[in-house]
């Protein structure tokens, strides 16, 4: 972000617009919005200037000089003379004034964003001068959406909220009935201009807070799929907006956050791949904690928390403290990625069925039935099975699967730094090792393209197995097996 959007306070500060013709009397209508005292500085000022009302405007008819910049807190170059505003621009910039040259943004320190006024809200959309057209389209959207008196309800709320914070002591209660105020009847009311039943509500609203007791909060479990922040539910971008504490694991997108409050607390707890697990009773200890505080705690996981994801232990400790929680599905990582290159997990004659399968074992050597999962036809996926792909490659092809199977490895799957792999199973684990995956990524074993009918995608690579290699390795490994175990 090369422009940072900020509001400038204009009230009662000299704006100076130097030009008098069209694109002075444009920026003038904008800046008549403020509160600002407006200068317009031309040696031929339109008549459309003069006429256009404005109450806060003084019109100085003569050629701009430096003297002009005395007390401006802003300066637009608005002339039609390319050569004045590189002037005006220069001069301003020579003081470390804000200087805004119409159609000259190398030559401004600041831009001008599209905005949305719905007077005190208002909302500023920029694109750093690469796609206008895209500002006006977003603003189009914002405009359709937000009802035209949509303001009144904030300029309602500012009178009240000394009323709020006498009637109400604690803060997160005086919260909750602001969120009551402003998504409910009260808000209905207000934008209908209805005086007396925003009056009626607003009591009942007080009075009903004033009355309540620090409340209880609760927990959210939510899925936030595999990385890329549009994968995520409406109802998870929803617990996201209204949470109060965002308990944030490892592989959750920080774009996701955007999402939320920018005041929500945010306590990271992210595990690595082989961490203790003494820190799960923590984050058990933070999200109990967090909740009895009356907090409404987002507990936001990678892909779906139900899928490996540890939920159950979570939810348990959450529910044992008495406090509710919500389970939000995600979209887990062997879906996504799966929809990222196209591979179908089942296919209507001939895969079945499809399982999701650990590649990590927390206690002791992996065990998964390799009997069941090596049987031709089965289609699986692997979370977590980068560091023991050699092991589940062995463990496999000693129950009998056929070495030519198809593998398709997903790295980083719905991330600008995915990256995708075919292969075979005999070659699984030379691939990872060759092409430095080091996860998260799903395997998936007995799924391909070519069975459903499909091309395989351009943006998958292909690890052709080095059958020398693997069976100089197999050679190797059985040596040192005769050796380890002699007789
Ligand atoms: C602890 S598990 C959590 C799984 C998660 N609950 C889910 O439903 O996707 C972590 C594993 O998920 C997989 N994973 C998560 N995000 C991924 C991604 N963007 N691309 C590939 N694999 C991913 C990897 O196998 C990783 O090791």
């Amino acid at each position: 972000m090369r422009y940072f959007p900020i509001f400038f306070d204009l009230d009662g500060r000299d704006v100076l617009i130097v030009g008098g013709g069209e694109k002075a009397l444009q920026k003038l209508r904008l800046l008549a919005k403020t509160t600002a005292r407006l200068k317009i500085v031309a040696a031929d000022v339109s008549e459309d200037i003069t006429a256009a009302g404005v109450t806060t405007l003084t019109v100085e008819r003569h050629a701009f000089t430096e003297a002009d910049l005395d007390g401006a807190a802003l300066v637009f170059a608005a002339s039609d003379d390319p050569e004045l505003d590189a002037r005006v621009a220069a001069a301003a910039r020579a003081r470390g004034l804000p200087v805004n040259v119409v159609d000259g943004p190398s030559q401004s320190n600041f831009i001008m964003p599209a905005i949305v006024d719905r007077d005190p809200v208002v909302v500023a959309i920029g694109t750093e001068g690469a796609a206008p057209i895209l500002a006006r389209e977003i603003k189009a959207k914002i405009e359709s959406w937000l009802p035209i008196h949509f303001g009144r309800v904030a300029q309602r709320a500012q009178e009240l909220r000394r009323r709020v914070h006498d009637a109400i002591a604690d803060p997160v209660v005086r919260r909750r009935t602001w969120e009551a105020l402003l998504q409910g009847v009260w808000r209905t009311a207000v934008l209908a201009g209805d005086s007396e039943a925003a009056s009626r509500e607003f009591d009942r609203q007080i009075t009903a807070g004033g009355a309540q007791e620090h409340p209880v909060g609760s927990v959210a479990l939510i899925g936030c799929g595999p990385g890329e922040p549009d994968l995520i539910t409406l109802k998870a971008q929803q617990h996201l907006q209204s949470a109060d504490v965002l308990v944030v694991d490892r592989l959750v997108n920080p774009a996701i956050l955007e999402y939320a409050r920018r005041d929500a607390i945010r306590i990271d707890v992210g595990k690595e791949p082989e961490g203790n697990s003494a820190l799960q009773e923590d984050i058990n200890r933070i999200l109990v904690r967090e909740a009895l505080k009356g907090h409404r705690v987002a507990r936001l996981k990678g892909g779906d928390a139900f899928v490996f994801g540890r939920a159950a232990e979570e939810m348990a400790a959450v529910r044992a403290a008495g406090i509710s929680v919500e389970v939000v599905p995600g979209i887990t990582a062997a879906h996504a990625c799966a929809a990222s290159v196209g591979l179908p997990v089942t296919l209507r004659t001939k895969v079945r069925q499809f399982a999701v399968v650990t590649g990590a074992s927390a206690d002791g050597p992996l065990e998964l039935d390799w009997a069941a999962l090596a049987q031709p036809g089965q289609a699986f996926a692997i979370y977590m099975g980068v560091r023991t792909a050699q092991h589940v490659r062995d463990k496999l092809l000693a129950a009998g699967a056929a070495p030519q199977t198809p593998v398709v490895i997903v790295e980083n799957g719905t991330l600008a730094t995915e990256r995708a792999l075919a292969t075979e199973l005999s070659a699984l684990a030379g691939a990872i090792a060759d092409s430095g995956i080091r996860g998260p990524a799903v395997i998936f074993v007995g799924l391909d393209w070519t069975s459903a009918g499909l091309l395989r995608p351009d943006k998958v690579e292909v690890y052709e197995p080095q059958r020398e290699r693997e069976i100089a390795n197999e050679a190797g490994k059985r040596g040192a097996a005769a050796t380890s175990h002699p007789g």
